[in-house]
């Protein structure tokens, strides 16, 4: 049986924030922001079924940033408000029929343990709501249609955050009644309806992401939290006769080729063993063997996607990564930028995510004599 179901509504289409993409699949310490709330979720022993509403035609993103299956989660279509939205995650939940009924704003990241245990206790203790509060500690004031700021009394005044908490058969009824569609949480809902709401302590720390500005107060504070990992990647090529060679996945005039199976792209392969590191599965000869023929004379890029796939698969994302190409010739610094961007594109991350350098050997080596071509890469993976 069920006891507890947490239900994350992702379905806004986060106006206020701005942007390209909505904020709850944007990234956060290399993590989408939704995927932070529902791996507290998740993690939880307290909570036993994950329910997600996201917006109709956003189920590619959100299985995308939530590659595992989390405590048999699904997610159901959104409605045009949140309160609407809420309501289609709670009929959803009506199979389940969990004893209590998480609600929560993935557009609120913070979310920390402490919290969900305190909010599944005063439950337990016998209410039909269990809400977050703060107390408001800021001088108030109103703006006036006159412009002047008229001055609000601030005793007495309280933030309410999520998760807010419910007997599930209470909050379900209640939504399913009211036909007012504009409140902005359920502790409202559950008011309208006559539940009894007992407060329990907010945190300061578990801000809503709103406006742009709140993405990078929510970076600084997740930072700490990420699990990261680190690999590294090396890989040497012999340059053979040619006109060209292949280095990050762009295609460079070189009056030699790198010699190799695949494309030979030094840059890819350093990269795509480094991202196999951080992930720990093995190396690049493993997945892709020279002995194999569907590899002769492959794009890198394939390797790399594989790669990324398998880091997804693993729950994570690639958070950044730095490469340097060693050679004497040709010169990297007229391609940098679309090195870059070609690797950002097939990694799907931001370009800013992604460096590129290179350096020579003073004519040392066997990159100093030109008898060949040399890369190194790091790749960090936060789950
Ligand atoms: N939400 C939802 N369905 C809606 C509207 C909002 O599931 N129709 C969700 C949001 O994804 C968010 C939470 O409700 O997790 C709180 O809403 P808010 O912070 O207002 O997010 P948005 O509505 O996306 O942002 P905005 O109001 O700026 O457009
Ligand atoms: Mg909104």
């Amino acid at each position: 049986m069920v006891a507890v179901a947490a239900l994350i509504v992702a379905a806004g289409s986060g106006e206020r924030a701005g942007g390209p993409t909505p904020k709850q699949f944007r990234l956060v310490s290399g993590k989408p922001l939704l995927a932070w709330a529902a791996d507290v979720f998740a993690n939880h022993p307290g909570v036993d079924r994950l329910q997600f509403v996201i917006g109709r035609g956003q189920e590619a993103l959100f299985r995308q940033c939530l590659p595992c299956a989390l405590k048999n989660s699904q997610a159901v279509p959104s409605g045009a408000t949140r309160q609407e939205s809420v309501r289609n995650g709670l009929l959803a939940l009506d199979q389940t029929a969990p004893e209590f009924v998480l609600i929560h704003d993935a557009a609120r990241p913070l979310v920390c343990p402490a919290l969900i245990t305190r909010v599944i206790d005063a439950l337990r203790a016998n209410s039909d709501a269990a809400i977050p509060m703060l107390q408001v500690t800021d001088t108030l004031r109103r703006r006036t249609p006159a412009g002047t700021w008229a001055a609000i009394e601030r005793e007495g005044l309280f933030r309410a955050q999520t998760p807010q908490g419910f007997r599930f058969a209470a909050i379900r009824n209640a939504h399913l009644q009211l036909a007012d569609r504009s409140l902005t949480d359920d502790m409202a809902v559950a008011e309208r309806a006559g539940l009894r709401v007992v407060p329990v302590q907010g945190e300061e720390l578990n801000l809503k992401i709103t406006v742009d500005g709140d993405f990078s107060m929510a970076e600084q504070l997740l930072a700490g939290r990420a699990d990261l990992r680190t690999g590294a990647g090396y890989d040497v090529h012999r340059f053979a006769p040619g006109d060209h060679v292949w280095i990050g996945g762009i295609r460079i005039a070189h009056d030699r080729a790198a010699e190799g199976h695949s494309d030979a792209d030094v840059a890819l392969h350093a990269l795509t063993d480094a991202v196999l590191g951080a992930i720990g599965a093995g190396d690049i000869g493993q997945h892709f063997p020279p002995s194999d023929p569907q590899w002769k004379g492959a794009a890198s890029s394939r390797f790399l996607e594989h790669a990324v796939l398998l880091a997804k698969e693993r729950g994570g994302t690639i958070a950044h990564c730095d490469i340097t190409v060693i050679c004497e010739a040709p010169k990297i610094g007229p391609h940098r930028d679309a090195i870059r961007a070609r690797i950002a594109e097939i990694i799907g991350i931001a370009v800013e995510r992604v460096n590129v350098k290179a350096t020579t050997t003073e004519g040392l080596g066997f990159t100093g004599r030109k008898e060949g071509i040399a890369a190194h890469a790091v790749a960090t993976r936060s789950e």
